[in-house]
């Protein structure tokens, strides 16, 4: 008996923050080892499903960075990153809608739905969730590289009202009618605005957000993190991370966090916890 009264307990350690969250939506980006390692990635579909059924609304946003890599390999092409953002010509366009909308969309899906969640997979185009435009960037050629010009969530409303998961795959539709890849951080936080979320939580396959020393930072303001970049102690693909994390804040989302995705249940620590694994941006 004693057994079985010890796990009420700790039911009801989380009742503070299911109380808190309930009714209210979190914005999930999945990318980074936590999606390429089976064990972590069936651990972060079970978390959204308790979630859900908790009375939480998680939307989730998904990169997919290392798997469009190895397809481009296998087919013999390579790409470049300029500034984090992958430079996307229009034969690897097809490559990465395929892999992203096609393959790993309905990946997680499938994940999700295994473990008893009900999960709708969709792409920027769907319901015209993301509209796209070119993304600039000074002295370089960015292809169809795209960012978001605005965002339309009609579409994850009705899904969440009918207590659907809705899971999105990171490719918008340009003005031109052309597919445009946007980087998955990026649209997770300005689906985060556009929902008015509560929370925003990048999961990424490094501690957190790391100083000049290589230590984590526990915790960055908005100035903090523009500094980072400015500085160059952030780069590559932590650039686009702290640009949306900082529109976001700015903009009204609550708590956003960049957290290690290798840690098991990383999502649920940080929303039933105070044991947050990474760096919270305020
Ligand atoms: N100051 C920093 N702190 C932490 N990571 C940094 C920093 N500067 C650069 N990085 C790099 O940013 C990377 C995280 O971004 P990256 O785009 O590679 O992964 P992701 O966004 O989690 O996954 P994906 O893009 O596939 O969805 C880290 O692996 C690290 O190499
Ligand atoms: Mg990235």
């Amino acid at each position: 008996m004693k057994k079985h009264i010890d796990k009420i307990k700790i039911l009801f350690e989380a009742l503070p923050y299911i109380r808190k969250f309930y009714g209210k939506t979190v914005v999930i980006k999945f990318g980074g080892a936590a999606m390429v390692e089976e064990e972590l990635k069936k651990g972060f579909a079970r978390d959204v499903v308790l979630m859900k059924y908790v009375g939480i609304n998680p939307v989730i946003v998904h990169g997919g960075g290392p798997q469009i890599g190895g397809f481009l390999k296998r087919l013999g092409m390579e790409s470049k990153f300029v500034k984090g953002y992958r430079v996307t010509d229009v034969e690897t366009m097809d490559v990465v809608e395929m892999v992203l909308v096609g393959k790993i969309n309905k990946e997680i899906v499938g994940l999700i739905n295994h473990f008893g969640g009900r999960a709708v997979g969709l792409g920027g185009k769907d319901g015209s969730l993301i509209e796209a435009k070119r993304l600039r960037i000074r002295g370089a050629r960015m292809g169809m590289a795209g960012e978001v010009k605005s965002i339309n969530p009609h579409v994850i409303e009705s899904l969440e009202k009918s207590n659907f998961i809705p899971v999105i795959a990171p490719v918008g539709l340009g003005p031109d009618g052309m597919s445009y890849n946007i980087n998955a951080d990026t649209v997770a936080g300005r689906v985060a605005t556009a929902l008015n979320a509560e929370k925003l939580i990048l999961l990424t396959d490094v501690k957190g957000v790391l100083d000049n020393k290589g230590e984590l930072m526990s915790t960055l303001s908005v100035k903090g993190a523009r500094s980072l970049v400015r500085r160059k102690v952030a780069t590559e693909g932590m650039v686009p991370k702290l640009t949306c994390c900082v529109e976001a804040v700015s903009n009204g989302v609550a708590s956003v966090h960049i957290i290690d995705g290798r840690v098991e249940h990383a999502v649920l620590l940080e929303v039933f916890t105070d044991a947050g694994v990474g760096t919270v941006i305020r």
